[in-house]
């Protein structure tokens, strides 16, 4: 167990802080539910964590932060509740784009975004490209994301490529398939992070995650205020990567 004083940012090591840290932001419905507050309150103060955890990721010096937010199943759910998730999202981005700017944080988003509402598939691609140029951090939004739908998306360009001479089928090992994954460029999750008590990993970056330590706790991600999320990088500072070696 951490003592509380021993939660804090000072005790972080700064040069084993997790190059990319990876979130399912679970909980937000039933954070609500036990207040007696409509699931869209819960989402509402899910974004106030999701403002908090990125500034403190700038802090600590995450290179790599991606976020789950919406899923592919996720569309399964009452049309006033996704309308609210979506509309949050233009309220993010209107509270926020300066401050990504101003801290030299680059918008990639992960996920389909045409199937979005237009004013938010709209917000999302004027933030991505106002910060395109941006290389403090990159933050990842998984939005209408799905792994599975991912490596589809991806086996189908490369097919596209093939054809059209680009690459070759003896080009293609574990390696390049990276080349068409929404994270192009960027390393795997050294740290998954999933809040609200379920363990599972709800078809987020199946392919990135392969060596990805995890780290799953039973507070709700509108409780997950900062010194949860020291906890989780300070449990990640103890262990021991092997990667298959010894
Ligand atoms: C996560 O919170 C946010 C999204 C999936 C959009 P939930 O809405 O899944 O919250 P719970 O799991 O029902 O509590
Ligand atoms: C995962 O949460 C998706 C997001 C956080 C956006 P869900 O609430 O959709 O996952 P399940 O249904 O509990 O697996
Ligand atoms: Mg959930």
């Amino acid at each position: 167990m951490w003592k509380d004083k021993d939660i804090s940012i000072e005790n972080i090591l700064k040069d084993e802080v997790p190059n990319h840290i990876a979130i399912i932001m679970d909980g937000n419905g039933r954070w609500a539910e036990k207040r007696g507050l409509s699931r869209s309150n819960g989402h509402r103060e899910g974004m106030e964590r999701v403002i908090e955890i990125v500034k403190s990721s700038v802090n600590i010096g995450v290179k790599h932060l991606s976020l789950f937010a919406f899923s592919t199943e996720n569309w399964k759910r009452p049309k006033k509740e996704i309308s609210a998730i979506m509309n949050l999202l233009v309220v993010f981005i209107d509270r926020q784009l300066k401050r990504l700017v101003e801290n030299d944080i680059k918008l990639n988003i992960m996920g389909d975004i045409s199937e979005l509402p237009e004013k938010s598939r709209k917000a999302v691609e004027i933030a991505v490209k106002k910060t395109n140029n941006n290389k403090k951090m990159i933050l990842n939004i998984a939005l209408n994301y799905g792994g599975q739908n991912e490596i589809v998306y991806s086996i189908k360009k490369i097919f596209k490529d093939i054809e059209k001479g680009i690459i070759t089928i003896d080009e293609i090992n574990e390696k390049k398939v990276y080349d068409y994954l929404y994270t192009k460029g960027q390393p795997d999750p050294d740290l998954l992070i999933r809040p609200s008590g379920e363990l599972r990993i709800s078809n987020f970056m199946i392919y990135q995650i392969a060596y990805t330590e995890f780290y799953f706790s039973d507070v709700l991600w509108p409780d997950f205020v900062e010194e949860e999320y020291y906890k989780a990088i300070l449990d990640y500072q103890k262990r021991n990567r092997r990667f298959g070696g010894i």
